[in-house]
């Protein structure tokens, strides 16, 4: 596409490049130009443009690259291997690439952009270049795979303070695993597993956050955002990425050594946005209302019905959406 061409140009001149050039290196017009660097812009990218000078990529200490990653998981022990790649089909597809040749992980693989992101239930899921975060991890946990559900509660944990960490936004859960920032989502979690009978033979996470896009399409304007669109500024991504990662070795560590989410389940009701509020719960075997208490120590949301009963409900079969909007 023009504007990653234009990007690739902008990013390897370092400096100013005249809207001239562009045309006659990729031929086409001065309005291609333009209107692929307004695309960049509406990705996160600062390009500045000046008469007779050009354009100018700012702020690449924004970018991600295997060097940024090098230096902030350089000395961290919970990942074996992190892998950057400017361009994949999705992050979660590279780590069962990975995992069939072997890797023994856990293994992070960060992309620049995704051509073909997923996310629950069969959705796509956007990953333009320069604006988020699209990454998954490798995982082989010893674990019964009826646990393994909760892997994506720790991993909704660690998401939710590793933004709080790098940013000092009040990031929640929407139970089971969203992360919101004022009542919208800034961030999905896509967890995959791969079993052998009774074994886990490898897990999959993937998590993409919304860092410094622009702005979203109309029909999704109500229930999504971004870090920056919160905090009126753009955030470098690797700080963000540094510090998820340290919550997840925390959280994950304490979920291995006691064998369940009872550790972590005070501090994941801290944080989660549903307690308390009215939800509606989209079972298959018929939709009721209640006010969401908490969750077991399995990680479900118990939700407290109108005739006062309680009842625990699992995450995958069912989805719970607020009634006054998104949580
Ligand atoms: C959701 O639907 O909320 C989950 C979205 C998960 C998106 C991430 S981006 C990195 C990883 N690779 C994918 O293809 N999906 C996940």
């Amino acid at each position: 596409m023009l504007k990653d061409d234009i990007l690739k140009a902008l990013l390897d001149a370092g400096d100013y490049c005249s809207g001239q050039a562009l045309c006659e290196r990729f031929h086409v017009t001065r309005t291609a130009v333009w209107k692929a660097v307004a695309k960049l812009r509406d990705e996160g990218y600062t390009i500045e443009a000046r008469q007779n000078r050009g354009y100018l990529l700012r702020n690449t200490g924004y970018l991600l690259s295997q060097a940024s990653l090098d230096e902030a998981f350089g000395d961290q022990r919970f990942l074996k291997r992190w892998v950057f790649l400017q361009q994949t089909d999705s992050t979660n597809l590279e780590v069962k690439r990975a995992a069939g040749e072997g890797d023994a992980g856990p293994t992070l693989f960060v992309a620049e952009e995704q051509t073909a992101g997923r996310g629950r239930r069969g959705r796509s899921w956007s990953s333009p270049p320069g604006s988020g975060i699209w990454m998954s991890l490798l995982l082989r946990p010893k674990l019964r795979p009826e646990r393994a559900s909760m892997l994506t509660l720790v991993t909704a944990l660690a998401v939710t303070d590793g933004i709080r960490e790098a940013t000092g936004l009040e990031a929640a859960i929407k139970w089971p695993n969203d992360v919101v920032v004022r009542g919208k989502k800034v961030a999905g979690i896509l967890t995959e597993m791969s079993t052998d009978l009774d074994r886990i033979e490898f897990v999959v996470i993937g998590i993409g956050i919304n860092v410094n896009t622009g702005s979203f399409p109309e029909e999704i304007r109500e229930v999504a955002t971004s870090l920056a669109i919160e905090q009126g500024k753009e955030t470098a991504r690797t700080p963000i990425i540094a510090a998820v990662w340290k919550q997840f070795a925390h959280y994950e560590k304490l979920f291995e050594e006691n064998g369940s989410f009872a550790a972590l389940k005070e501090r994941y009701e801290a944080l989660l946005a549903n307690r308390g509020r009215e939800v509606r719960v989209l079972d298959p075997d018929g939709e009721y209302c209640g006010v969401a208490e908490g969750i077991t120590e399995s990680g479900e949301l118990l939700v407290r019905r109108e005739d006062q009963s309680l009842t625990a409900v699992r995450s995958g079969e069912v989805s719970v959406r607020g009634i006054y909007g998104y949580i």
